[in-house]
């Protein structure tokens, strides 16, 4: 039984699996309208969502299933004091599978390695939103036809956006992709997804525009600012215009995970380049597709795989961490590639005690 906690857990193969699945279902779905009959999805969504959850409850519905959901803390026993591993071991009794977004960087994999069945990051503070990244790939790869090759430009909130941070490291594994990041300085990617990655790094959209194949526009995260003063100076760092798109490759395609504020005119969204609501209802489609790998395979082998780490010298420090508010979780360390020490929940470098 395997959880879903970055799409790094899905090696490539797996990603053109779960394309050609979702293809498969979107031709037609009515083979697949009792795939799910007699199963049980729990949505549990302590941060707000329209797509991610919607989605998922879309799609386990068209499979067949059902769906129980939690759709606001006040009314969960978390605002009880209830820790998440509690709360997801007792979920684990009554749904066959679990889809969690959390305001804390780190919760879906303690939600993991408690749950005894299968849980899918829905989204983890600014951490990881794998599901996200299914979206966008079966996006490209259906108006690229392909992960290579590509020149592709993030855009925006590169520091707290959590879809960009899964989607560079999915398309990182394939050949030849080059990232343009795009962000005022305070919002650059953190290093760590830097790593290994061909890149260069820009301050506004000018100068780079015109060799993008992709271009990912993202919103500034709001709620992850720590003071006000420093979201209202950086809100409109990067607007994407009509005029601006004079200048975008006439095939460029043009990506956002949605909610858009206003980082991307209106009146783009009838330009033929214009793929965001494409990715919208692509997300349904692979969300059906995972859902149905993830409960095939619990099927099989129900044992459960725990992320494990050491403890002792390190700490994290990093204050969005869910093991800073959830503080009878044991801090746990793993040493990464890079030679860095790194907290196995949020990902943060820690602090040698
Ligand atoms: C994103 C998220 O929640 O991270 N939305 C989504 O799931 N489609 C992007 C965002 O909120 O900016």
């Amino acid at each position: 039984m395997r959880s879903i906690i970055d799409a790094l857990d899905l090696s490539v193969e797996e990603i053109d699996e779960l394309c050609a699945k979702a293809l498969d279902i979107m031709a037609d779905p009515r083979r697949y309208s009792r795939a799910c009959e007699g199963k049980k999805l729990a949505a549990l969504f302590y941060e707000p969502s329209t797509r991610t959850r919607m989605s998922f409850e879309a799609a386990m519905i068209e499979l067949g299933g059902h769906v129980l959901s939690q759709t606001d803390e006040s009314s969960s026993s978390v605002s009880k004091g209830e820790s998440v591993a509690d709360t997801v071991k007792v979920i684990s009794f009554y749904a066959d599978i679990i889809a969690m977004r959390h305001p804390r960087e780190g919760a879906a994999q303690v939600a993991a390695n408690r749950a005894t069945v299968p849980v899918i990051n829905s989204g983890d503070g600014g951490h990881c939103h794998p599901t996200q990244t299914l979206a966008d790939l079966l996006t490209i790869y259906r108006e690229k036809g392909s992960f290579s090759g590509l020149t592709v430009g993030v855009c925006g909130d590169l520091l707290y956006g959590r879809t960009v941070h899964s989607l560079i490291g999915a398309l990182a594994r394939y050949e030849n992709v080059r990232f343009v990041l795009i962000s005022p300085r305070e919002l650059r990617l953190p290093d760590y997804i830097k790593n290994g990655i061909e890149y260069e790094e820009s301050e506004s959209l000018d100068g780079v525009l015109s060799k993008l194949d992709i271009l990912y526009m993202t919103r500034i995260q709001r709620e992850r600012f720590a003071n006000k003063e420093d979201y209202d100076r950086l809100k409109d760092s990067c607007i994407l215009t009509a005029e601006k798109m004079k200048k975008a490759k006439p095939d460029c395609c043009v990506m956002h995970p949605l909610p858009r504020v206003n980082e991307i005119a209106v009146s783009i969204d009838d330009d033929p380049r214009a793929c965001y609501f494409k990715q919208a209802e692509n997300g349904k489609y692979m969300r059906m597709a995972l859902i149905l790998k993830l409960l095939e395979e619990a099927e099989k082998d129900p044992s459960h795989i725990k992320k494990k780490g050491f403890s002792g010298d390190y700490v994290c420090v990093n204050p969005r961490c869910i093991t800073a508010t959830e503080q009878e979780l044991e801090q746990e360390f793993k040493k990464y590639p890079d030679g860095t020490v790194r907290c196995i929940y949020c990902e943060a470098k820690a602090r040698k005690k």
